[in-house]
């Protein structure tokens, strides 16, 4: 076996999991259990989970389903926590059975409604590094949902393009979906981003910017439009409703009243996340990707400076950081060495600059709404599905998560160039990205790959030149950083490539070490290892378990994560069988 890990967190790294096995692995010494799971009450008059039962304003009361980003923000005592964590969509196959009715059917749409968004909830524990325990009835508990107001912000709120027949104005969107990864900002916040909105809409393919966003006229994924007219934007009175969605959200998870928004400014496209960076300078950028098959990497950079402190002033100033400031897209050049130590040049087109339009023919409202189209037309980089893009808070340099993209180089499409490397791309790779003189608010770049992903043993690999054994890896997703500056990746997709269970993965990025990538856990069959959170001083490690289970049926489930009640139990009072999406700790064992 591997030899141990040495740090903070120490551990001995585990044997990559099958695909099919349905279990939640640990490394030797380590234990795990779930915080708290789909369903689990999160108020005082929140009722219990009843395994089937159809019931929107039961589930609007409890956590909700396929729990993707994470954090865990410990406050200065140590004993109290905010959990917050968005819930990306729902798989109505393996939560419901099949509806008989158009009644059964109208509260199942809504329970899935009810299930989206977002939620923060309060953590305690006695001692510090023991495990945390989730308060009932927290006065900070909250959850977001399909039907949550937020607030539109940036140059394009109130736009003609956000406008419709239910809010003229253009300024309040109900509800946020398909909330992938995201960030927590230096003053608090949690960013999340909203990725496949598209699915939830029936719309017009011929309108503008519609089929660059994967908007058709078919019935929706989620079939929404069948009790909420906003969701069929082929009406006239909604057909700029698909417009209200796409952007990052910004929550403030210390204010239960406060209005969740969403930043324009920050673009309109398949979001995946946002994190925040600050330089020495004050300077204020987010990194994010758009994940979509040749699509492409942004920056945004403020156009105010980050206060410190926690008057309310700082406060005021903080709050407004997302809503006003440049906007880049990255072209990457430069070439690839035989062993993959690329060094490459980028740059950061401008596409808004100092409150300009930098492309021809559209407004800054356009180019807010309609990002994908402004950003084609100056030629950047199409990448191969940026997922998490973090920059490292111990260097700056930040690394990019391209998961995969199995149609590079096919007939029409882009080829492999220096950063995006192979064609036929499966198991996808990581770049490493300084800016120049490591200023945040750069428009130049060096880059290279740290990562170029799958079996260590397949020609192509390559692990930040490190060449002793290191873990299989394929579909890196979501990034995240121990407090000795390592990075941490999560995979989606390692069943379907490497036959390999989804896992979370160590890499040190500095010294003899650099790029020996190691496996830390793997989650049970069919599930995402998403949102990791690294509390290495502490002894833990959170995970979001996404999606156990998902090619299950209602008769036929597939993972029985994460109570794994015995066969033979029938659905009834919390012994049902199937899986729960959960939020896992992982602790030495004491
Ligand atoms: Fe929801 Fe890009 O993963
Ligand atoms: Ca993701
Ligand atoms: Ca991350
Ligand atoms: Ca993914």
């Amino acid at each position: 076996g591997e030899r141990a890990v040495k740090g903070r967190l120490p551990f001995t790294p585990i044997a990559p999991v099958d695909a099919a096995v349905d279990a939640f692995t640990v490394p030797a010494g380590y234990e795990w259990q779930a915080i708290i799971r789909w369903g689990d009450p999160l108020f005082h008059n929140s009722p219990a989970f009843v395994p089937g039962k159809a019931d929107p304003e039961a589930q609007e009361l409890q956590f909700g389903y396929n729990n993707d980003y994470l954090d865990i923000l410990v406050e200065k005592n140590g004993r109290r926590a905010l959990l917050c964590c968005n819930h990306e969509y729902t798989n109505r196959n393996i939560m419901f059975p099949p509806t008989a009715n158009a009644a059964q059917e109208e509260q199942v749409l809504k329970h899935l409604m009810a299930a989206h968004g977002f939620a923060v909830v309060e953590l305690e524990r006695k001692r510090k590094g023991e495990q945390w325990s989730y308060i009932k009835g927290a006065p900070r508990n909250r959850r977001i949902t399909a039907y949550t107001p937020f607030e539109l912000t940036g140059a394009a709120a109130g736009s003609e393009y956000v406008q419709t027949a239910a809010d003229p104005e253009g300024t309040t969107v109900l509800g946020t979906i398909g909330n992938c990864a995201g960030g927590t900002t230096p003053w608090g916040t949690i960013l999340s981003g909203e990725e496949n909105f598209n699915g939830y809409f029936k719309a017009d393919p011929t309108a503008r910017g519609n089929a660059r966003y994967g908007l058709n006229d078919r019935p929706s994924n989620y079939g929404w439009e069948a009790i909420e007219p906003r969701f069929d934007a082929t009406s006239e009175a909604y057909r700029n409703e698909p417009n209200r969605f796409g952007y990052i959200i910004e929550i403030d998870p210390s204010d239960p009243t406060s209005t969740p928004r969403k930043h324009t400014a920050m673009g309109r496209f398949k979001h995946e996340g946002a994190n925040v960076r600050v330089d020495e300078s004050g300077t204020v950028v987010a990194y994010m990707g758009d994940d979509e098959r040749f699509d492409y990497l942004y920056k945004f950079v403020s156009s105010r400076k980050f206060m410190t402190g926690s008057s309310a002033r700082a406060k005021r100033n903080n709050m407004l950081l997302l809503t006003d400031g440049d906007l880049y897209v990255a072209r990457f050049s430069g070439r690839q060495n035989p062993d993959n130590d690329n060094l490459g040049k980028g740059v950061w087109l401008p596409l808004v600059l100092n409150g300009q339009s930098r492309v021809d023919g559209m407004s800054v409202e356009e180019v807010l709404v309609y990002t994908r189209l402004a950003a084609d037309t100056v030629r950047p980089t199409p990448m191969d599905r940026p997922e998490d893009v973090e920059p490292n808070p111990r260097t700056g340099k930040v690394y990019v998560a391209c998961t995969n993209n199995t149609d590079r180089g096919k007939a029409g499409k882009p080829a492999a160039d220096p950063a995006n490397p192979r064609n036929a791309n499966k198991n996808g790779h990581v770049i490493e990205i300084t800016e120049r003189r490591n200023r945040a608010d750069s428009t130049v770049f060096d880059w290279n790959l740290l990562i170029v992903c799958g079996m260590p043993e397949d020609a192509g690999t390559y692990f930040g030149g490190w060449d002793g054994p290191v873990a299989p890896i394929s579909s890196p997703d979501n990034l995240a950083f121990d407090s000795e500056g390592n990075l941490w990746i999560s995979t989606d997709g390692q069943p379907g490539t490497i036959g390999l269970a989804d896992a979370l993965h160590r890499v040190p990025l500095e010294g003899a070490e650099r790029g020996h990538l190691t496996q830390f856990l793997a989650v049970p069959n069919q599930a995402e290892t998403s949102g990791p959170v690294i509390h290495d001083k502490d002894g833990s490690v959170f995970v979001a378990v996404q999606h156990p289970g998902e090619d299950g049926t209602w008769d036929d489930q597939q993972s029985f994560f994460p109570d794994y009640v015995a066969a033979g139990a029938r659905p009834g009072k919390g012994e049902w069988r199937g899986p729960r999406p959960s939020v896992v700790q992982v602790t030495r064992k004491r």
